[in-house]
C-alpha cells in the first residue's frame, strides 16, 4: 500500500493498480481515430484564443513584420476588418499594440495619456462596429517612451512609483476608450492595486484586469519589439523589472500579490519555455491563467516551417494544445486566426 501524499490524499486508483501486460495494453485506446477522440483529455477551441494585432496610423495599409512571417501591422480600418474576422472565427478577444510614430515618443510617455492616441482610436473604431468581442490593451509605457522602457527613467533607474502614476492615467484613458480588459505588462510593483482602485473611483468597475503577473526578461520578445518599433530605441535591458529566467517561486509570489490587488486573470509570459510556470500557477491559484506564446516563439516555428524543416500546421496545433495541457484557460498567439480556421475545418 503506498502512502498518502503531502496533502494527506490517498493515492489514486491508477497509481495503486498499474496492472501488467498483456492484460493492460495502452495501445488499445490509441488504435483508431475514434478511440483517440473518445479518450482525448484536452481540446483546443477557438474560445481559447486571443489574437494580438499591431496598429499603425494611416488608411488601408498593411506593413509586414519581417521577423514574424505572416504578421502585418494594420491601419485602423483594417484592424476593424480583422476584428470582424475574429468574430466570424469565434475568437473571443483581440489584443491591440500600437506602433507609435517616433515623433510622439518622449521621456515622459505623454502620448500614453492621450485619449486620441492610436490604440484608443483603434479601440473606439472596433467598439463603433458593434462587435461582440473583447478588446485587450497593454498597460505599459514602452510604445510611448523615447528610451523603450516600460516605465519612467529618473536618473539611472526605472522609477516604480512615478511609473504607477503614469500607468493609472494610461489605464483610465484606455478604459474610457472602450477597452474591456486592461493587461498591465510593465512589471512595476503595486500596479494592479493602483489601477484597480483608480478604475473603481472612476466608476469603471467592470473593466477586467489581466495581469502579466509572471513576465520574464526574455530574448523571445525581439520580433515584437521590431513590430512596435522599440527594438532600436531600447536602451539596456528590462531585467530590473521583468523576472529572471531561473525563478519559479518568485512567479508564485508575483501572482499571489496580483490576485490580492484585484487581478481577474493572470498571464505567464513567454509561453512554451515557461510551461512549468503555467502549470504551477494554474494549479496553485485556480483562477483563469493565460499564456502568451510570444513573438519569438512564433518566429522560431515559422522560420523552420519556411525552410521545410517543420510542418507548420502540425507544430502550430501541437504547441497550442501544450498550453491547455499545462492548465491554461487560453493563449495569446499570433497563430490565432489560422488555428481557429483549422479548428473550424475539423468541426
Ligand atoms: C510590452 C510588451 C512586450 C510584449 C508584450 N507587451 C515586450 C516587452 O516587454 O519588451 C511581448 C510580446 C511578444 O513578444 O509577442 N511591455
Amino acid at each position: 500500500m503506498s502512502k498518502n501524499d503531502q496533502a494527506g490524499r490517498p493515492p489514486r486508483f491508477s497509481t495503486l493498480t498499474p496492472g501488467s501486460f498483456p492484460a493492460i495494453r495502452m495501445r488499445r485506446n490509441r488504435q483508431a481515430d475514434w478511440t483517440r477522440r473518445l479518450v482525448a483529455e484536452n481540446r483546443l477551441s477557438a474560445d481559447d484564443l486571443i489574437w494580438p494585432l499591431f496598429v499603425i496610423d494611416g488608411e488601408n495599409q498593411r506593413v509586414a513584420v519581417p521577423s514574424m512571417p505572416g504578421v502585418e501591422r494594420l491601419t485602423i480600418d483594417l484592424i476593424v476588418e480583422a476584428a470582424h474576422q475574429a468574430c466570424a472565427l469565434g475568437i473571443p478577444a483581440v489584443a491591440l499594440f500600437p506602433n507609435t510614430d517616433p515623433a510622439l515618443r518622449s521621456d515622459d510617455a505623454s502620448d500614453a495619456f492621450n485619449g486620441d492616441n492610436l490604440v484608443c482610436r483603434a479601440t473606439r473604431a472596433i467598439r463603433d462596429a458593434g462587435l461582440n468581442i473583447g478588446i485587450i490593451l497593454d498597460v505599459a509605457l514602452d510604445p510611448y517612451t523615447s528610451h523603450g522602457h516600460d516605465g519612467l527613467v529618473i536618473g539611472e533607474r526605472i522609477d516604480n512609483d512615478k511609473t504607477l502614476e503614469a500607468l493609472i492615467k494610461q489605464s483610465l484613458v484606455q478604459a474610457e476608450a472602450g477597452a474591456s480588459i486592461l493587461a498591465p505588462s510593465d512589471m512595476m510593483d503595486g500596479r494592479i492595486g493602483a489601477i484597480r482602485s483608480a478604475l473603481e473611483s472612476a466608476g469603471l468597475s467592470d473593466t477586467l484586469l489581466m495581469s502579466y503577473a509572471a513576465k520574464y526578461a526574455s530574448a523571445f520578445y525581439g520580433p515584437f519589439r521590431d513590430a512596435v518599433g522599440s527594438s532600436s530605441t531600447l536602451k539596456g535591458d528590462k531585467s530590473t523589472y521583468q523576472m529572471d529566467a531561473g525563478n519559479t517561486n518568485e512567479a508564485l509570489r508575483e501572482v499571489a500579490l496580483d490576485i490580492a490587488e484585484g487581478a481577474d486573470m493572470v498571464m505567464v509570459k513567454p509561453g512554451m519555455p515557461y510551461l512549468d510556470i503555467v502549470q504551477r500557477v494554474s494549479e496553485e491559484f485556480q483562477l483563469p491563467t493565460f499564456a502568451y506564446q510570444v513573438s519569438g516563439e512564433y518566429a522560431m516555428l515559422m522560420a523552420s516551417a519556411e525552410r521545410g524543416w517543420l510542418d507548420k500546421d502540425r507544430v502550430m496545433m501541437e504547441s497550442l494544445i501544450a498550453f491547455k495541457r499545462a492548465g491554461a484557460a487560453g493563449v495569446l498567439t499570433y497563430f490565432a486566426p489560422e488555428a481557429a480556421r483549422a479548428l473550424k475545418a475539423t468541426d
